[in-house]
């Protein structure tokens, strides 16, 4: 059955429907919110009021060399914050902390995926983040030169990550799940002059090459002189004579101090590739002072943090989230956190559970994807642990779905925990939208309000605002110090990717509608927004719809090409692992959606699948399930996590027929 319901006629287009409704909300528990590094909401009018002067303030936590002249130079779309000043970011990650008397605090605890362990405390990173500066230095590198990392979860990474903003060379991080071709793509964007990387590393249980694909990618990376090798696996590797050298030889012979280089606060610190909508990848420039001092502020006040907590943010810091949630960020609070190389299922679904309870973590910062995949597990494998230790958890890089948010308030943090949803980009560096967990009424599926001093707004197409209740898109009216300032090369890109829809306005892509209570909600990338019948139905909602069915683990909904309706609601579904999937449950579940928001958002064809195309970081390629279900040629599949998923996938739909 389908529905063809014409579009209504309102004064307005109607940007994106919304139709979910959720009304649980869970104001902070009184115990939690008397011990909050944020107490008084005043904070959020301070920084209304003098955005400048909030920043200033807050800078005023970092170690300069130099006092800035200048907190804010805006010439929309470009930004200079805290010009005239001058800082290394490692000197602040590390070195002040050991100044300070705090050289024996944990800084990492290290666990490999095969279960071995490292503690490194700040005096021990600052140490190795030394060496490696100087093994750096040795091989050429220079203040302003790009270093590459692509490199396993091991500390080498972080390691090699500081010593980079110890020189003055920015990085950028490549993962390492990333074939040859990705990682010579952004060798040559970058034109990077070395490649930090190990022989390989685990992956469920088994070593996977790194070296290898660095040996293939320099094939076609003619800018790289010097490759440093981590030795992690142990595997045969082929090291080039004059190019490659062993982090065993070169770094462990150098000394274990190293001048800092005085650093301008515009200078460039990193680059981080995103996909955009075209084949080029987007390589997103982040600078010194800004940056840090957005992260770290974000990191300690909306994760609460205190110098007792072990925090642990379970994703890869070759992720934007790692970069700021596991090094810069946590480190320059002198945060004790955990860093863990493998999958959460190895060797079992216990094992975060057990990391959990070994270090005693408080502050536990995932993904929706990881949460609906210990959902689908079962909630077994956390009971068999103490997670007493918890205080707060988090979530990034997806709308979470309420049912996935209840499921990780009651099972893992034992409906005590305040539970952060964090909205933000790679580009915006840092967090943008999330709660302040001793202030904020939290709601399942919603990220709350803005950080204090960043403006949103949601708008229609025109750019004018939307009431409450209503979909449209995201925008942000203010710069903000960690914002990105450009894309690497291409400042026409980013003028026109960013600033061009809604004139002085940043926009991000994502759809959005604002409660009557000013939080925000989340609904998914505009790109993915589906028409149907005339009604612009946002993906998100009907996710969550769907996954709201006890029997489900998983969905992705996408458009696919109509007759009749334009767009037609194409959904794919993960059933949990002891469900029967059949064409009645597709029914039911079809049903289900209509009776939760509406006989419009019903789709029209259910599809049961085993897995769901993911990039690394977890989110679901919605463009790669479109094509799909019109059953067109794949497009770019090179930041899939795993290729084969895809195929599996067409083939059950071309063997399939629709459930009509
Ligand atoms: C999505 C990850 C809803 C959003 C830090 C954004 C979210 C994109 C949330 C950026 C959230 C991230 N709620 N959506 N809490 N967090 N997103 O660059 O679409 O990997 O634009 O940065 O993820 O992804 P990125």
């Amino acid at each position: 059955m389908t529905d063809s319901i014409p579009a209504q006629s309102r004064a307005h287009e109607i940007a994106i429907e919304s139709l979910l409704a959720e009304d649980r909300t869970f104001p902070p528990p009184a115990a939690f919110a008397a011990q909050a590094n944020v107490q008084d909401p005043a904070i959020y009018e301070r920084a209304a009021a003098d955005l400048e002067g909030f920043w200033a303030e807050e800078a005023a936590t970092l170690d300069w060399f130099k006092p800035w002249d200048r907190v804010l130079d805006w010439e929309p779309p470009f930004a200079k914050w805290f010009e005239g000043g001058q800082l290394n970011v490692s000197v602040n990650c590390l070195d002040r902390h050991v100044a300070a008397g705090k050289g024996e605090r944990v800084a990492f605890y290290w666990e490999g995926e095969p279960g071995d362990r490292r503690v490194l405390t700040y005096a021990d990173l600052l140490a190795e983040v030394c060496r490696c500066a100087n093994a750096l230095r040795e091989l050429g590198v220079g203040r302003g030169d790009r270093v590459a990392i692509y490199m396993p979860m091991i500390p080498e990474m972080p390691i090699a990550m500081l010593a980079c903003t110890r020189i003055g060379a920015p990085h950028t991080v490549v993962f390492g799940g990333f074939s040859a071709e990705a990682l010579s793509d952004r060798l040559n964007d970058s034109a990077a002059k070395v490649v930090v990387t190990a022989d390989g590393g685990f992956r469920r249980g088994k070593p996977s090459g790194l070296k290898v694909n660095v040996d293939a990618a320099l094939a076609t990376a003619p800018s790289v002189e010097k490759v440093l090798v981590a030795r992690r696996t142990g595997q045969d590797v082929t090291m080039a004579e004059g190019r490659d050298v062993w982090w065993d030889d070169l770094v462990a012979r150098q000394a274990a101090t190293s001048e800092p280089e005085r650093m301008e606060s515009e200078d460039m610190l990193y680059l981080l590739y995103t996909s955009g909508t075209t084949a080029k990848p987007k390589g997103i420039l982040h600078t010194t002072a800004g940056y840090l001092l957005g992260v770290a502020t974000t990191h300690r006040y909306v994760f609460d943090v205190k110098p007792d907590d072990v925090y642990w943010c379970a994703a890869d810091a070759g992720w934007v989230t790692g970069h700021s949630y596991i090094v810069y960020g946590p480190l320059a609070n002198g945060t004790t956190g955990v860093l863990y190389e493998g999958t959460p299922d190895f060797p079992d679904p216990g094992r975060w559970w057990e990391i959990v309870a070994r270090y005693g973590v408080t502050i536990l910062y995932t993904a929706p994807t990881a949460i609906r995949a210990h959902m689908k597990w079962g909630p077994r494998h956390a009971d068999a642990h103490d997670l007493s230790s918890l205080r707060l958890l988090g979530s990034v890089g997806e709308p979470i779905n309420p049912e996935a948010w209840i499921w990780y308030h009651r099972h893992i943090g034992g409906e005590r925990c305040p539970i952060v949803d964090t909205w933000w980009q790679t580009e915006t560096g840092g967090i943008m939208i999330a709660p302040l967990p001793g202030l904020t009424t939290t709601k399942p599926g919603s990220a709350t309000r803005p950080f204090p001093g960043v403006e949103a707004d949601v708008v229609d197409e025109r750019g004018e605002p939307v009431p409450p209740g209503e979909g449209g898109y995201l925008v942000l009216k203010k710069p903000w110090p960690a914002m990105l300032r450009g894309i690497y090369g291409d400042p026409e890109r980013y003028a026109s990717t960013y600033w061009s829809r809604y004139p002085g306005m940043y926009f991000p892509g994502d759809g959005a509608r604002r409660d009557t209570d000013g939080d925000y909600w989340l609904m998914g990338r505009v790109d993915d927004v589906m028409n149907v019948s005339g009604h612009r139905l946002s993906t998100t909602e009907i996710e969550s719809a769907l996954v709201s069915d006890e029997r489900v683990a998983e969905a992705a909904v996408v458009g696919r090409p109509d007759d009749l309706t334009g767009e037609a609601i194409f959904a794919f579904v993960i059933a949990k692992g002891d469900i029967e999937t059949s064409e009645a449950l597709g029914q039911e579940l079809r049903q289900h959606v209509a009776a939760r928001i509406g006989p419009i958002a019903r789709p029209k064809t259910v599809m049961f699948t085993p897995d769901l195309p993911k990039t690394r970081s977890g989110k679901i390629m919605r463009r790669l399930l479109r094509d799909i279900a019109a059953d067109r040629p794949l497009g770019d599949t090179t930041t899939l996590a795993d290729a084969a998923v895809v195929d599996t996938i067409r083939d059950a739909s071309r063997a399939g027929k629709d459930e009509e």
